[in-house]
């Protein structure tokens, strides 16, 4: 196993897109309230136009063309196939949202067209994010709002902290990626990410700690609700990509400690873990 395998990047055009759709409701509610808090920070008002960034399976991008109305419009973009053809799937004819799978780092956006650039743990994944949003700036109107919500440190968060720590020993020891590899943690520090706006050329960049706890896994019993939180670990979450190649027993025992450092966390038929992020909110100069 080569360093990079505990912490590989998620494949969002192949196989991890693919789960991604298959665990589209469970994954939405474990989002939810990162993606709310995101939106009040937003605040779309009727009539505006959103640019949904790194959009997935669309649940903001729904949840903001609501907000706007029908005078509004949200352009909801994403690199991956699968995860669009989901979003375009779900969403009511007479919605104003529309879907494109592009690249949002480089592909062409129409200019100074969007009041709002929105995300919700979309923006991590960028080779060169200063690069990526200085390009998506383009698409602004002057005085545009920028908010995002993205995940504080790996060590803040529980759900994929304790996974990670319960497998050591188990799988081969392995350093993390930099801090700046991109990645669902590459925001973590919220310096580097005031640094990455101003450089792009925002201003008033705004960032405060959002937690909340994760139903992580749900079931009729608490046992019931371990297994569930296993499965979504080792099917979606952090140690998804890691343990595929993996030999059975290897995978069993990492089950094993999974579900023993999981039956520390609360709930009753569900299991509660908690989340650490940011939401972060910046504006394009008024001119
Ligand atoms: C953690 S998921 C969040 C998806 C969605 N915003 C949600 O909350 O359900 C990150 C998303 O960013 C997308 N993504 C990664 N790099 C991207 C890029 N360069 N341009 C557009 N989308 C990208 C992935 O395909 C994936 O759907």
């Amino acid at each position: 196993m080569t360093e990079e395998n505990v912490y590989q990047v998620a494949d969002w055009k192949g196989q991890s897109g693919e789960r991604w759709v298959t665990y589209q409701a469970r994954l939405d509610a474990m989002m939810a309230v990162f993606g709310q808090a995101a939106i009040e920070a937003a605040a779309p008002a009727t009539g505006e136009r959103v640019l949904d960034v790194g959009c997935g399976t669309g649940a903001s991008s729904l949840d903001l063309a609501a907000r706007v109305g029908a005078g509004g419009h949200v352009l909801g973009v994403d690199i991956s196939e699968p995860l669009i053809g989901r979003a375009r799937a779900r969403a009511p004819q007479d919605m104003p949202v529309l879907f494109q799978v592009a690249d949002a780092s480089s592909t062409e956006l129409p200019e100074g067209a969007f009041d709002i650039l929105f995300s919700r743990f979309g923006v991590m994944f960028f080779d060169d994010p200063t690069a990526a949003f200085a390009h998506m700036r383009r698409a602004l109107k002057p005085g545009a709002r920028v908010a995002f919500v993205c995940w504080r440190g790996m060590a803040e968060n529980d759900w994929v902290r304790l996974p990670m720590g319960a497998i050591k020993g188990i799988l081969p020891p392995t350093a993390p990626p930099g801090p700046e590899a991109p990645g669902p943690f590459s925001f973590g520090d919220q310096g580097r990410v005031a640094r990455i706006l101003t450089a792009a050329g925002f201003t008033d960049v705004a960032i405060a700690p959002f937690d909340a706890s994760i139903p992580f896994g749900k079931g009729e019993t608490r046992d019931a609700a371990l297994d569930d939180a296993v499965k979504m670990t080792l099917e979606v979450g952090p140690l998804a990509r890691s343990l595929a190649d993996q030999p059975d027993d290897i995978r069993a025992r990492a089950s094993a400690a999974v579900r023993a450092v999981f039956a520390g966390c609360p709930g009753e038929r569900s299991v509660m873990i908690n989340g650490a992020a940011w939401i972060v909110t910046a504006r394009n100069p008024a001119s």
